[in-house]
């Protein structure tokens, strides 16, 4: 798929099949965020995957307490959630990993796999429960929670985000 097409066709989908993805769809989104660049080339971020079915991910959900709507999990029941964690301290890990899951995004538009970006648990994974999130997601020394994404199969449809192109862009 076009980039571009890529681009302007993702979008957030909050409704998953069960169907897992195949080893190669996960190969390509994964190496979609190790081809993502990062400042100085400091390659700063890591990523865990996990199953949708992990009791890591109830473990959050519950950590999260009533942030979430009550009749969805924070991940929609995606057969696969990948948490994005990064070096605490460098400067740009924030950006980096953001640049990293949008390429994730847009690899999992191009396969035709709905996906959506997560930010919600950052709360409980920064917490008093920090330590053991950490561990368990088997984050790096000195790494904490940056994003996450869930992909699957679609079982929802949505139309991408509009926007104001006046309001946002200033041409000089
Ligand atoms: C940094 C970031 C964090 C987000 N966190 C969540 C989240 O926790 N839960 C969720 O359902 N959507 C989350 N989203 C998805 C946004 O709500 C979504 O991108 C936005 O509403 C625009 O819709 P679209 O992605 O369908 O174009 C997040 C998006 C970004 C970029």
């Amino acid at each position: 798929m076009d980039v571009l097409k890529a681009i302007a066709s993702r979008c957030s989908t909050r409704g998953y099949t069960a169907e897992k993805l195949t080893k190669e769809e996960l190969d390509t989104l994964l190496t979609a965020g190790l081809q993502a660049p990062t400042a100085t080339n400091r390659q700063e971020l890591h990523f865990t995957v996990l199953d949708g079915q992990d009791p890591i991910l109830f473990d959050i959900q519950e950590a999260m307490g009533a942030r979430t709507r009550p009749a969805m999990n924070f991940w929609y029941d995606a057969p696969t959630v990948i948490v994005i964690s990064g070096e605490t301290d460098f400067r740009w890990t924030a950006v980096d990993a953001g640049i990293a899951v949008e390429n994730i995004a847009l690899a999992a538009e191009a396969l035709g796999l709905g996906n959506v970006i997560l930010g919600c648990l950052k709360a409980a994974m920064d917490g008093e429960n920090r330590a053991k999130f950490a561990g368990a997601l088997r984050f790096p020394d000195g790494y904490s929670f940056q994003i996450a994404i869930a992909v699957g199969r679609k079982a929802t449809e949505k139309e991408p985000h509009g926007f104001d192109r006046e309001k946002q862009v200033t041409i000089l």
